[in-house]
């Protein structure tokens, strides 16, 4: 089959959250099953002054806007053996961000992603790719979608191409005024409650999802959530109506990129096999944190984006329980200025056994989930969630909220002692997860009990495999459904 990959953020290349890892993973697994697949997405000012290796010239394009005519370029690289094309507009992507300052979004960003979609179509027809399926992800990309369906139904160029539209985050839907529709250099006839139109706003995903052959989501959980009104975001209605072709699509993990036996970033290497290794990053991790180095405190790691989605909340609520006990907390990430202001506040404290770092430190992840005992993922909702996988596959067993992908992958060990590779807590409260640390810490204890708990997880299959097997068959059924 012909895939044609749709993202704004692929992962070496640009990235802000889990979207930018499944658009690197994914294509990577499909070219394994014999695919002919590549990838599109904006060349931001990052990638085209940065070090990426591009190949062949740029090319450049005239892209129709809304009855205009601007200037872009077409760039090419490769993440493996899968060719990655590349958008360039300095204008609209030349900037310091992908989306916006930490302050506020970038006011135009229905024109700025407007282009990009109008880009890939055109491009397409003049480089004469004429994918079988083109897989859209998350709202910057709804506008191929709509435009498909809105101003190319009868074009016999696509005709036979099928669009899969993944929802990675339903809590972002590219909702804006009502006159972005001009800017976007669509019809006002659009602007209908059965197509775009959502509170006298414009719903970008919600066009998407209205118009898109399949939608899919990142777990089974998640997508039963979404279409109830608690989880649903107020789309719960379109995706209800829509039940019958969406989805959910459990993510895998780039298990190349993330493998303890191999990975370069962490201190020493290990395995299921041989243990050793885990205890010396351990021990080399809490000297270059500044915690008290010793291997009989347990200590619990946290990596991940720090906004209300992934839990701040209850984790500030349970740092001065967390600050009073035996055992050490190494906190790593970047959020919203109120969250990250609290914790600043909390880090002025001092307290001796909690090291928080602000920032990615593409460096300082891989040593957390190696060198952790437990990994703290206390979401309050949670798509898919990549970093319990990490955790799973680096023998750190992960203490979770049993919500969305959370829920599909990790088994609480006191509930099922013979299948559980983690622990988990269902209320959304700071005593429910003091409950489950309280029980993992418990289970720490008993060494040989605990290392049967980190090789049930680290010999666990979570690969794309799987995930890249359900998506051929997906694309195949839309495929056959089109001819
Ligand atoms: C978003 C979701 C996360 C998911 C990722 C990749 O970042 O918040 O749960 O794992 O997308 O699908």
């Amino acid at each position: 089959m012909k895939i044609l990959l749709v993202a704004s953020e692929v992962t070496p290349f640009a990235k802000t959250g889990g979207l930018a890892d499944v658009a690197a993973a994914l294509p990577k697994a499909l070219k394994q099953l014999g695919h002919d697949v590549r990838i599109i997405m904006p060349c931001y000012r990052s990638i085209s002054q940065g070090d990426v290796p591009f190949r062949k010239a740029r090319k450049s394009a005239e892209i129709e806007l809304g009855g205009e005519s601007l200037k872009g370029f077409l760039r090419q690289a490769a993440l493996a053996d899968v060719p990655v094309y590349l958008v360039e507009n300095k204008y609209f992507f030349g900037r310091d961000y992908l989306y916006g300052s930490p302050e506020e979004d970038y006011p135009d960003n229905p024109r700025r992603f407007a282009f990009f979609c109008r880009a890939v179509l055109q491009l397409l027809k003049r480089m004469d790719f004429r994918p079988d399926v083109i897989h859209c992800h998350d709202w910057q990309t709804a506008l191929i979608p709509i435009i498909l369906r809105a101003e190319l139904g009868d074009d016999p160029f696509f005709a036979r191409t099928a669009v899969v539209f993944t929802i990675h985050n339903l809590a972002y839907q590219g909702l804006f005024r009502a006159d972005a529709l001009a800017e976007m250099g669509l019809s006002p006839a659009l602007f209908t409650p059965d197509q775009l139109e959502y509170y006298g706003k414009v719903n970008l995903l919600k066009g998407a999802i209205l118009a898109a052959d399949v939608i899919t989501t990142v777990s089974a959980t998640y997508c039963r959530e979404i279409m109830t009104p608690e989880s649903g975001c107020g789309l719960e209605g379109v995706l209800q109506a829509r039940a019958d072709a969406l989805v959910g699509i459990r993510n895998g993990l780039d298990t190349d990129e993330w493998n303890p036996a191999a990975d370069r970033r962490i201190f020493r290497n290990y395995s299921a096999k041989s243990l050793a290794g885990k205890h010396a990053d351990k021990l080399e991790l809490q000297r270059e944190l500044g915690l008290e180095v010793s291997s009989s405190v347990p200590l619990i790691g946290m990596v991940g984006r720090m906004v209300e989605q992934k839990g701040i909340e209850l984790l500030i609520s349970l740092l001065p329980r967390l600050g009073s006990e035996r055992l050490q907390v190494a906190i790593l990430g970047t959020g919203d200025r109120d969250s990250m202001a609290r914790l600043q506040e909390f880090k002025e404290r001092g307290v001796k056994n909690i090291s928080i770092t602000f920032g990615f430190h593409d460096e300082l992840a891989p040593k957390i989930f190696a060198g952790s005992d437990l990994f703290l993922m206390p979401s309050r909702f949670e798509p898919c969630g990549l970093s319990q996988l990490i955790a799973l596959r680096y023998g750190t067993v992960p203490v979770v909220r049993q919500t969305g992908g959370l829920a599909d992958t990790i088994i609480d060990v006191t509930e099922n002692p013979r299948e559980g590779n983690g622990f988990s807590f269902s209320a959304y409260t700071a005593d429910a997860c003091w409950d489950a640390i309280q029980r993992a810490l418990a289970a720490l204890g008993d060494r040989e009990g605990w290392r049967k708990i980190m090789r049930r997880g680290m010999s666990a299959d979570v690969s794309w495999r799987q995930a890249a097997g359900k998506y051929e068959e997906l694309y195949r059924t839309c495929l056959q459904k089109r001819k």
